[in-house]
């Protein structure tokens, strides 16, 4: 079976078993603090386990595209070095939420890896959580009973928690698991070491498959368990590693999913895979980083200098390090590398299709500059290294190299290899050290510590009624403390909230609570998965009083003329620039708005201007917002509305409709663009390769903008003694001067001698 056969079965084996198929969730998360990228198909669902809100199905599968790049789940060192672990995978999953438990999932995956992918039942073992004395958890002999069914009593092993008691992280939902495994090994092989002793143990071929979690206990901050209130099934298979076992290969690379990409690498490097260790982890370590490379980039997720843009740039430098020093690749080739990923996957995810040549510019301008580095890098170290050698001695100092490292993103290896052929030490320790104080410091910065929820009241579901209510009457439902940055502060849940949560490039809302007696203001609101959350520094006294809270009117609805402003831009771009342009993120608050987008070369003053022209005059035109909150994903797509590739969509979403201007958007808006006032472009630029960024000002500040600009013309004209349309002439020459964006801060500036020289 081929990768895409192996899916295909997997999704309609489930469906068969009355579970709905839902797509992938993005790789990058952008609603959970607690995790930079999806490391599991249950990430999305963690709400669900934990009761904080309730799936409108019971049982559903996917196919989930994960990435173990850090926290608790980290792959990074072991990938390309063996052949079954992978930064980028997907994970074929199947849940229950309070529905089918242990015997269903048992039964359905021993029915689907023996009868649709026949797989030998010789070769398969299964573990069960041997119980752990500290938890109070006791061994999972419920489990045990239903494989019995299935398979021989000694082909069940008992595990420990390390390797049977699945946590998504440090706190949050948590069971004991079961997982199958397999085989692989030739028959001699097979004969000659009994296969039970291999399971757990790092065989390549003898590898788990399959992991079933049976959703039981949240584990809480102070790390005890706390039994969930239903019980719930949540199973992970590695495509890769089944289609290894299903395909009679050794390695997950011998598959189809990966074959194609280490050809390309043999016809650019002229070697051969399989032909030698250090150049066999290379390409490898290549084919698996293209991947996570190119699926973050179309999740828009862009290399960048800090959080999970660093770790993306960190996963592509690496590939390159390995080009380059095993391979002897001294030019950006994972570019072209992307374009191959591109077309054998693209039909499965269309992502890859249609941002192929957006992938493809970002990856390359990365590669060149990091080969830029390499080349800077070693100038440097072969200067350390004279120095050293003109001073009489034989090591590179640690906090050299560190510096080398971190200011200049050298790798540490390839430094090393490079005194080495010079006869140089390394101050290793050194260099350890200074790693060690700055991971420190990165880890103070960003360590959040959350206390466990206090609950006040049960409430189901926090109703959000912000779209319609600036305030309302509440109760508090729970609290808990943080701690981030050695500041503390307080988070607060509510009954109902008009309060809107930071999402969709839109800030969250600020405002107060109040019981009469206290106002407590609230700073900021964020979500947490589906949960909206309230933060403020200090917590009233009367904690189950009933509050007041209103929302700071002025500033929302100054942030909402933004947004509305925002889908106005996104539709003049693709009228004036072509349908190519796709929103590649953005941010609304209340004194500005900023819109990234997919284009390739710089927005001409000319097209700038017309598309501030076509905003303005829809804005002048007073269209009425068409609001409807719940359509099916289907239907408003058919009304024109495009999903944005990266975001996570439900069956029902709410669609934002100005005249022509269609969008899936759960953020705040004006009742009618004549709300917005003006509209006024600030600046354009670029922000990375293939990608523009541009800022404007609405409201008063786009009116007072207009305001200034004309009392300037009268003052020129009068001083110039010179009719208006002198003075526009003089305008014009001016932008001529000053290049866009700098023109619109430098003209107030520009002096009048400037004025009479022109
Ligand atoms: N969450 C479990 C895992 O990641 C099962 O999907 O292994």
């Amino acid at each position: 079976m081929k990768i895409n056969e192996i899916r295909k079965a997997y999704q309609d084996f489930l469906n068969r078993k009355n579970i709905k198929i839902v797509p992938s969730a993005p790789m990058v998360v952008k609603n959970d603090p607690t995790l930079m990228f999806t490391n599991a198909g249950m990430n999305q669902f963690k709400d669900f386990f934990l009761g904080y809100s309730e799936s409108p199905d019971k049982r559903i599968a996917n196919t989930q595209k994960c990435l173990r790049v850090s926290g608790k789940h980290n792959d990074l060192e072991e990938v390309g070095v063996d052949t079954y672990h992978h930064t980028m995978f997907e994970m074929l999953g199947n849940w229950s939420f309070g529905d089918y438990f242990k015997e269903d999932a048992i039964n359905w995956a021993w029915e689907l890896l023996t009868s649709v992918y026949k797989i030998d039942k010789d070769r398969m073992y299964v573990t069960v959580f041997g119980g752990d004395e500290k938890d109070g958890v006791p061994a999972d002999t419920e489990s045990e009973n239903f494989w019995l069914k299935h398979i021989a009593a000694d082909r069940i092993l008992k595990a420990s928690k390390k390797d049977n008691f699945w946590e998504m992280g440090d706190t949050g939902p948590c069971g004991p698991c079961s997982e199958i495994h397999v085989d692989m090994r030739d028959e001699a092989e097979r004969k000659k070491t009994d296969g039970k002793t291999l399971v757990n143990n790092d065989h390549p071929q003898v590898i788990e498959i399959w992991n079933l979690v049976f959703m039981q206990f949240n584990r809480k901050a102070n790390g005890e368990l706390e039994k969930l209130p239903a019980t719930h099934v949540d199973t992970g298979m590695g495509l890769e590693r089944l289609a290894m076992c299903l395909q009679g290969k050794q390695s997950n690379y011998d598959t189809d999913m990966f074959q194609f990409l280490i050809r390309f690498m043999e016809q650019i490097t002229g070697k051969k895979y399989r032909e030698n260790e250090t150049t066999d982890i290379a390409m490898r370590v290549i084919v698996d980083h293209i991947r996570a490379i190119s699926f973050s980039i179309a999740d828009g997720q862009l290399p960048s200098n800090s959080g999970a843009g660093y770790v993306i740039r960190r996963i592509l430098r690496r590939a390159v390090r390995y080009g380059y020093q095993a391979l002897g690749l001294k030019e950006p080739f994972l570019c072209d590398l992307s374009v191959e990923l591109g077309k054998a996957m693209g039909d499965a995810f269309p992502e890859l299709k249609s941002q192929g040549e957006l992938i493809q510019k970002v990856i390359r301008e990365e590669e060149a500059s990091f080969f830029r580095t390499l080349e800077t890098g070693i100038k440097r170290i072969n200067d350390l290294i004279s120095k050293a050698k003109t001073e009489g001695k034989n090591e590179l100092a640690g906090a050299a190299v560190f510096e080398l490292y971190d200011t200049f993103g050298f790798p540490f290896d390839l430094t090393s290899l490079i005194a080495r052929e010079n006869k140089m030490l390394l101050d290793e320790r050194g260099f350890e050290a200074e790693l060690a104080r700055q991971k420190d410091r990165s880890r103070a910065a960003t360590q959040v510590e959350s206390d466990d929820w206090v609950i006040l009241m049960n409430d189901d579901v926090q109703e959000f009624i912000g779209y319609d209510f600036m305030h309302t009457n509440l109760y508090i439902v729970k609290y808990r403390k943080v701690k981030q940055k050695n500041k503390e502060f307080y988070q607060l849940v509510f009954n109902v909230t008009p309060f809107y949560a930071e999402g969709g490039g839109q800030v969250g809302d600020q405002g107060s609570i109040s019981n009469g007696e206290e106002t407590i203001e609230i700073f900021d609101t964020k979500k947490e998965n589906n949960l909206i959350i309230h933060l403020c520094e200090k917590l009233p006294k009367n904690l189950t009083a009933v509050f007041k809270a209103e929302v700071k009117s002025h500033q929302r609805k100054l942030t909402q003329a933004n947004h509305s402003a925002t889908h106005l831009l996104h539709h003049a771009l693709r009228e004036v620039l072509g349908k190519h342009v796709e929103q590649k993120g953005s941010l609304v608050n209340d004194e500005y708005l900023r819109f990234d987008f997919s284009h390739f070369s710089k927005v001409t003053d000319e097209e700038l201007a017309l598309i501030e022209q076509k905003v303005n005059e829809k804005i002048k035109a007073g269209i009425h917002l068409d609001e409807k909150r719940t359509v099916p994903i289907s239907v408003a797509q058919e009304m024109g509305a495009m999903a944005l590739f990266g975001e996570k969509y439900g069956d029902f979403v709410r669609v934002i409709k100005f005249g022509d201007s269609v969008e899936l958007c759960g953020g705040c808006h004006v009742r009618s663009t004549s709300e917005i006032g003006m509209f006024k472009l600030i600046s354009e630029g670029s922000v990375a390769a293939g990608i523009r960024r541009i800022e404007a000002i609405t409201s008063d500040k786009a009116e007072n903008y207009f305001k200034e600009r004309a009392e300037q013309f009268e003052k020129i004209s009068a001083l110039l003694n010179k009719p208006a349309d002198v003075a526009l002439a003089v305008e014009d020459l001016i932008k001529k001067k000053l290049p866009f964006p700098k023109r619109l801060k430098k003209f107030s500036a520009v002096s009048w001698l400037e004025l009479k020289m022109i």
